[in-house]
């Protein structure tokens, strides 16, 4: 007889993305007239830029070739991609990484779930809350015991250290739904305290591309001390427009170090090493070609060109909103708005009242956790005629 992994049964039938993507489909099936506007995913709209494409067109006819096909990708990803990374991210921001730290993967979503592999069951885990929901529903699926970090205007979104000791935290930042930020001294405190207390620190910097003031860290490592207790996730979905062809990075420093039951001392490198040459077979050559091509001058150039795009949505997402007399958070260094819903409804309430009365579609603050309740997340990556329309939309309604 088959036995399930029982803790699927704590989580809910659906990924909180899929819900809303089943309401806005039945939604659409029975008012097939109506056109409906999504700012809710946080997918892109803006085409990847020419730097990119160019890259991977050159990529497409090698593979064309047997004089230069490329069969499987080293596990942690080419060293062309590895060091354009390094160099740009990195070495060139003074931030100590080195290349065997560095693997590519098919993005941050994945990795943030699967870092779970090579940590134990007993581990008692911070999560921030409201949160991207991969980092409970991953951990609930291990079986591991949560407590939450409750992130409200109240504590002007910065998380109050756990009650209990944590042996595993996760932060986000720039914050995802929130859109806020923690400052180089506010994370610097985290560090500390993962340091006195031997935690680790699980970083997702998925939209570090999105910061826009001067002390706002864009990774980790900028904090001294962090290589010795923090793992970091960077994503190329958000930075260049790749959700949909799936490229990302995670840096676990040769430094850190975790126990075993019996108090042997491995290192995290090798064991996240040993998970991704087991189980993940490497990122496409041509993704990964694509990704290097982010990192030249003109990539550059024209990705920040659609980074500024769609941060002008922000800006015009949020004071649209705030026109209206809600109390906006985030979308000055992130892609997200986080507003408190009109007249204390409840964030599925607002979702299903702006789907059904003005067919803009938002995700709900309470589907990222507890403390996100009241509240509802518009991301900044729709077009623009189509986020103009929504906040007209919405300004007419209420
Ligand atoms: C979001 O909307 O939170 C993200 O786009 C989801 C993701 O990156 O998986």
């Amino acid at each position: 007889m088959i036995q399930i992994n029982e803790h699927y049964t704590e989580i809910g039938n659906n990924y909180l993305f899929a819900e809303v993507a089943r309401r806005v489909r039945e939604y659409k099936a029975s008012h097939p007239d109506k056109k409906v506007i999504s700012l809710g995913i946080g997918d892109v709209t803006q085409a990847i830029v020419p730097a990119v494409i160019e890259a991977i067109h050159k990529a497409t006819d090698e593979m064309a070739d047997a004089k230069t096909l490329r069969g499987y990708a080293p596990d942690a990803g080419y060293d062309f991609l590895i060091q354009a990374i390094l160099k740009h991210d990195f070495t060139d921001r003074g931030i100590p990484v080195e290349a065997d730290e560095i693997f590519i993967s098919d993005g941050a979503k994945s990795d943030t779930g699967n870092i779970g592999d090579i940590l134990g069951q007993d581990n008692w885990v911070a999560i921030t809350d409201p949160a991207y929901p991969v980092y409970v529903d991953t951990n609930k699926m291990a079986g591991r015991k949560i407590e939450l970090l409750p992130c409200t205007p109240e504590n002007q979104f910065v998380p109050a250290f756990p009650e209990k000791v944590a042996d595993v935290i996760y932060l986000c930042y720039p914050n995802n739904p929130t859109g806020t930020v923690l400052t180089r001294e506010q994370l610097k405190k985290w560090v500390d305290y993962a340091l006195e207390h031997q935690s680790l620190i699980l970083f997702d910097a998925a939209y570090e591309a999105f910061v826009s003031q001067p002390d706002i860290p864009h990774s980790i490592f900028e904090i001294p001390g962090a290589r010795k207790t923090a793992i970091e996730f960077r994503s190329f979905s958000k930075t260049a427009g790749f959700t949909g062809m799936r490229a990302g990075y995670t840096i676990v420093p040769k430094e850190l170090t975790a126990k075993t039951s019996k108090g042997e001392t491995l290192s995290l490198n090798a064991m996240w090493k040993r998970r991704q040459s087991t189980k993940f077979n490497g990122t496409a050559y041509i993704v990964q070609r694509g990704a290097e091509a982010v990192f030249t001058p003109e990539g550059q150039k024209q990705i920040r060109e659609v980074i500024a795009y769609y941060m002008e949505n922000a800006k015009i997402i949020k004071s649209g909103l705030e026109a209206l007399g809600l109390t906006t958070y985030g979308g000055v260094n992130a892609p997200y708005i986080w507003a408190q819903t009109p007249n204390n409804m409840t964030s599925w309430e607002f979702f299903d009242l702006l789907l059904n009365k003005i067919q803009v579609v938002g995700t709900p603050g309470s589907g990222f956790g507890q403390s996100g309740e009241g509240f509802f997340r518009f991301t900044a990556f729709g077009n623009r005629e189509d986020t103009l329309e929504a906040v007209k939309r919405i300004q007419l309604a209420f």
